[in-house]
């Protein structure tokens, strides 16, 4: 099997109460159905939950790497209420950057997009960015490429899996990003479909990715 990235992503879901039990559940399944080594997962979860849950995976050996939702633009200093690069490296290894609800409802711009981009790698963290079409700027120095319709993001209206694999195409010769990632309304009965498509490295999961039997699952059907 080719090797693939599952990225789960909380969103703004979930207390730590809650990600606790999600962590049990899930760590119960890996232990008794271990991932293959051609998936890598990564879980990409709200900032207070990123210190338990970095705790947790460290002392039962999961194997999962842990990612925040998005990164202050700014170094560490008087910049009130934001999650610095260096804060967030402590505990997580991803981060997402652009994803479109951010866009949208926080109303980042490309400008400050490409400087939460250069926080995150002078802290050493791989970032994923998202973006919703071709014709949006995608900086250099980033890892992942995920490409994300809006029109499929928590709306259960995937894109097909033929025209995602040609935009990714498309995508990656343009950026020469090697990993290119599909996102929106991936499930466990679709992401096999995309996973077999040429450029499809990976994919982003939102609503999926929040009851731990539903990911677990999604992640065995990655690895067919
Ligand atoms: P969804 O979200 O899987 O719920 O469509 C995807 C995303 O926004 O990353």
């Amino acid at each position: 099997m080719k090797t693939v990235l599952v990225v789960g992503n909380w969103k703004s879901h979930k207390g730590v109460s809650d990600a606790r039990t999600w962590m049990s559940t899930f760590g119960s399944l890996v232990h008794s159905h271990p991932i293959p080594k051609e998936v890598t997962i990564v879980l990409c979860v709200p900032f207070s939950d990123l210190s338990p849950i970095h705790e947790i995976i460290t002392a039962e050996h999961l194997p999962i790497a842990l990612g925040a939702q998005d990164v202050s633009p700014y170094p560490e200093g008087s910049y009130t209420g934001e999650e610095s690069a260096q804060m967030i490296k402590e505990l997580a290894s991803w981060v997402i950057i652009g994803h479109s609800e951010r866009r949208k409802y926080l109303g980042e711009s490309d400008y400050e997009l490409s400087n939460e981009v250069t926080q995150a790698k002078n802290s050493g963290l791989n970032v994923i960015y998202c973006i919703p079409d071709t014709k949006t700027h995608v900086p250099p120095e980033v890892d992942v490429v995920g490409y994300e319709p809006v029109a499929s993001i928590g709306t259960g209206s995937a894109d097909s899996p033929s025209h995602a694999s040609s935009i990714l195409t498309t995508i990656k010769h343009a950026t020469k990003i090697p990993m290119t990632i599909y996102g929106g309304s991936v499930t466990p009965d679709n992401i096999g479909d995309f996973l077999c498509t040429p450029n499809v490295d990976g994919v982003l999961v939102g609503g999926a990715s929040l009851d731990p039997a539903t990911f677990f699952q999604l992640i065995a059907n990655a690895s067919i």
